[in-house]
């Protein structure tokens, strides 16, 4: 059995999940690749899906679903009936409307999804000044990834028939979360920016963005490209890069969703199967 795992990790959390789960499969000696698709130059390369008995999908949630830049490197791919297995990571916020918008896709495009799950990690925004999740994923989430890659590999073996997951209708359509995207630039006014005088102008942060949006020698993102990522951020190695500090909405994003920062710190990622 050949398996691929496909992912895409600006911060480093869904890659985590990705090197767990590619572990367990090496030891249940599973024949595994992994594809990271941040960059902008994996995603243009031919994805040859007839090579593989099964695949592993790993993105982050952004606006409660996968990020555009993710589905629009799917719509490219013809699944040839494979099937396939989606996990996310998430900074415990809306994660729901992520797996229903992400079968419907891949539905669409001729894949055959057998689980789904979501991992509590990080919030990306945390480099600004939120506290979500601060320490996961964690030991407990890296045993969850173990369990559902186990359970998911049994799924692509089964020579059972295909019984597709029936998610819940969520909430939200496409065209309001189409319009919850522009809530990231409501909060993040200041797009990624250097501001220190010690950058020793490696690079880096132009070269690593997943849209090409950075511009070193400006040292800023640009505003039509940029998605907010913070890959740069992330990886700057004299860390000069940063946005606008946003602690002050920390506490409106909790009342929004009804949360407390203790509650999502307990939150307990799961497998969909
Ligand atoms: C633009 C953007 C939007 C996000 N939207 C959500 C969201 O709707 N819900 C949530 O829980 N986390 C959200 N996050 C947080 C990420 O899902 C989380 O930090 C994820 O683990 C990042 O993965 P990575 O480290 O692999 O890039 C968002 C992050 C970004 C950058």
């Amino acid at each position: 059995m050949k398996i691929l795992i496909a992912f895409f990790s600006a911060t480093g959390n869904t890659k985590k999940i990705a090197t767990v789960i590619k572990n367990k499969l090496k030891e249940l000696d599973v024949d595994v690749t992994s594809l990271d698709i941040t960059s902008y130059s994996s995603r243009q390369r031919e994805l040859i899906i007839n090579e593989y008995d099964g695949i592993f999908f790993g993105f982050p949630i952004y606006s409660m679903r996968a990020p555009r830049i993710c589905r629009e490197w799917l719509q490219r791919i013809d699944g040839k009936g494979k099937k396939c297995s989606v996990f996310f990571t998430y900074g415990g916020f809306g994660k729901d409307p992520a797996h229903y918008y992400i079968k419907q896709l891949l539905d669409v495009h001729n894949f055959k999804l057998v689980s789904s799950a979501e991992f509590v990690s990080a919030h990306t925004f945390n480099y600004s000044g939120w506290l979500a999740a601060e320490n996961r994923p964690n030991k407990s989430d890296y045993n969850i990834a173990e369990e559902y890659t186990v359970k998911t590999i049994n799924k692509f073996i089964s020579n059972e028939p295909y019984e597709p997951i029936e998610y819940d209708k969520p909430l939200y359509s496409s065209d309001q979360l189409d319009q919850a995207e522009k809530y990231r630039f409501h909060v993040i006014t200041k797009l990624p920016t250097r501001d220190s005088d010690s950058c020793s102008m490696c690079g880096l942060c132009e070269n690593i963005c997943p849209t090409k949006a950075m511009d070193a020698k400006k040292g800023i993102a640009d505003i039509e490209s940029c998605i907010a990522c913070f890959r740069c951020i992330a990886n700057c190695p004299e860390q000069v890069l940063h946005t606008n500090d946003i602690s002050h909405t920390w506490e409106q994003k909790l009342e929004f969703h009804k949360a407390t920062k203790e509650g999502i710190d307990k939150m307990v990622s799961k497998i969909y199967i």
